[in-house]
């Protein structure tokens, strides 16, 4: 999704500017742009595709200029051409403006305009806010853009300049996220940390309704109706080595090889392993209050919502409390049946996501208890909720989320062991999942020592143009994610569904250019699974099959065979996605795709 840098200080901007936007390309983005000012006036340059075709403008030199803004686009309103680029200019053109989010009466507001003379040479929202900005400009861009938001409807990230007023740089945020970068002598914007990590780790998260006005002298936080306000200056913690490819040809193969690590510090500190439970004490919800739970709602999208349902399916079996997983964007436009016995967790890797956190403040409304499992440390959803855990995974860059999934697979089995030892389970069982747990890490890297035997599945496989994914319980969710995988990243459409479900529909698809893959390690339902084997064998698919060691039945169906160590039934999916992970990795790069940011997709969905 769209982001945002912007700079102030005595360094050029330009070049800080373009380093900065390529840290963000991870988010996923369709076109590029910067806005310098100097001495003489407002530089623009901006191209549609990706960043090497702005800098392929640049080569013939940077705009000299030590304020300025930069911006890559996801489009939402109008198609990602070079006029519709940011930033984007008001009447005079003497004002520039990026923004991410959507303005939601643009249209009305663009009439107006239009009524008075303005003239648009874009389909953009932001080119219509950038008029209204130009319009009640009577001397201070920062009064000028405080006016203008108190105007508009909807939601936005915003850096703005004036070649009038070239030592300062105004940022405003509601429902976009936004942080001010606090250096030596030199201030920053940006809509996430990663493009600042090279020049200060100290930031001020900005909350929605306020603005940054950034001067040579330092910055000021203040409200649309406030002069100033006071906001603390928080640290960083990851720093640059996390965030780069340290070697790997992708992030994503750097992510997923990073898990045995990523899961234990997941894990670290919250394991009680004499007691056989957990500490949990981020929640800021006492044992009490746990035990008086009556439902849990878990809310979330795409990956973060597999890792939900698999939630389900371990607190409805240990704690036994009625769990209901549902899409953020779903849950926020009904009339959910919520009250204060309702614990409603939001599960989400970015923090940011528009439909889990409109789904989170809902809840809040209707009376819920909220906690959030999230990665990333001072995201709004994390801010919002009343408690929560971080999964202290470190950044994700890759698209396709990888480890930010097994490590919300263990935040879950973190808060349901705690609730269950409040309740059914034993200290002996508690202590068994405990063991379980701890041992995971080491299982996965044991996975990750035979990759080159996953490779050489994938190579078989290249190919396919569609492929079924199937699992059965806890198994279901992680065929979910493995088919999601898969289409994400190597365009080959994939399914998951439930194993037994198979025969009430996609079993028409199956021929033998149908690949299958089973998830069947030696769990309660294995059986079941085998006997679902034997149906799609009987049809001619091709049976790539995830199995625990020595099960000569199934290796005998299937076409291909990867072993998966053993753990219990309800934490395997932390063990089979990980082959699942690299099948879809391999696909995809041998296909010849851009892995860590494919078509379309964006890291973090900020808008509805
Ligand atoms: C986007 C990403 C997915 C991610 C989903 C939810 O669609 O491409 O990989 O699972 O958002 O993101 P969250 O940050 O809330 O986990």
């Amino acid at each position: 999704m769209c982001g945002i840098v912007g700079y102030i200080g005595p360094r050029q901007a330009a070049g800080l500017l373009i380093e900065g936007l390529r840290r963000m390309e991870y988010r996923g983005y369709d076109s590029s742009g910067i806005a310098v000012v100097n001495g003489t006036g407002l530089k623009i340059m901006k191209s549609a595709g990706k960043l090497s075709a702005l800098e392929q403008q640049l080569d013939g030199g940077m705009p000299s200029g030590t304020l300025g803004i930069g911006h890559t686009r996801w489009a939402t309103h109008g198609a990602p051409t070079t006029p519709n680029a940011h930033p984007h200019t008001d009447q005079s053109g003497h004002i520039a403006v990026i923004h991410n989010g959507i303005i939601e009466n643009a249209g009305a507001i663009r009439k107006m305009l239009q009524q008075r003379g303005h003239t648009f040479r874009s389909e953009t929202d932001t080119e219509v806010l950038a008029h209204l900005i130009g319009e009640l400009y009577r001397g201070s861009l920062e009064e000028a853009v405080a006016a203008a938001l108190r105007e508009v409807d909807g939601a936005y990230g915003l850096a703005i300049i004036s070649e009038d007023e070239p030592g300062v740089l105004v940022a405003a945020r509601k429902g976009s996220p936004l942080l001010v970068g606090v250096g030596e002598d030199e201030w920053f914007v940006a809509s996430d940390a990663s493009p600042l990590l090279e020049h200060t780790r100290s930031v001020v998260y900005l909350d929605d309704g306020e603005m940054a006005v950034l001067s040579r002298d330092g910055y000021r936080i203040r409200t649309l109706e406030t002069a100033q306000i006071e906001k603390p200056v928080n640290q960083i913690e990851w720093d640059l080595t996390t965030i780069e490819r340290g070697g790997y040809a992708h992030f994503m193969l750097k992510e997923i090889c990073e898990q045995p690590e990523s899961l234990q510090n997941t894990l670290r500190g919250h394991l009680l392993e004499e007691e056989g439970t957990s500490r949990v004490s981020g929640l800021n919800l006492s044992d009490d209050d746990l035990k008086g739970i009556e439902r849990i709602v878990i809310t979330a999208c795409g990956t973060s919502w597999h890792s939900a349902l698999i939630g389900e399916y371990m607190l409805e079996e240990m704690a036994r409390i009625p769990v209901e997983v549902e899409y953020a964007s779903e849950f926020r436009y009904r009339n959910p049946v919520i009250d204060e016995r309702t614990l409603v967790i939001g599960i989400s890797q970015s923090g940011e996501t528009a439909d889990t956190l409109a789904a989170i403040r809902e809840a809040k409304l209707r009376g819920a208890r909220t906690v959030g499992l999230v990665n990333v440390v001072g995201s709004t959803i994390a801010r919002e909720v009343d408690g929560g855990l971080y999964l202290h995974a470190g950044p994700e860059v890759g698209v396709a989320s990888t480890k930010a999934f097994t490590s919300q697979v263990a935040a879950l089995a973190l808060v349901t062991l705690r609730i269950a030892r409040l309740r059914d389970l034993s200290i002996l069982q508690g202590r068994e999942f405990i063991h379980a747990l701890q041992a995971l890490p080491g299982q996965i890297q044991e996975i990750l020592n035979r990759s080159a035997d996953v490779e050489r599945i994938a190579e078989r496989f290249t190919d396919t143009t569609n492929a079924l994914y199937l699992g059965r319980g806890v198994n279901f969710p992680a065929a979910l994610e493995g088919a999601l995988k898969m289409k994400e990243i190597s365009y080959i459409h994939a399914e998951g569904y439930p194993a037994a479900e198979m025969k009430h529909g996609p079993i028409a698809l199956i021929d033998e250019n149908m690949p299958v893959v089973f998830i069947a390690p030696h769990d309660a339902v294995h059986q079941k699974i085998v006997s679902n084997i034997e149906e799609v064998k009987a049809r001619g698919g091709r049976i790539i099959a995830l199995v625990n060691d020595g099960d000569a039945e199934i290796e005998r169906l299937a076409d291909a065979t990867f072993t998966i160590p053993t753990t219990l039934d309800l934490l395997s999916p932390i063990l089979t996605i990980i082959p699942l992970q690299l099948f879809s990795y391999y696909v995809a790069v041998r296909r010849g795709c851009n892995v860590d940011q494919p078509r379309n997709l964006a890291k973090s969905v900020t808008v509805e």
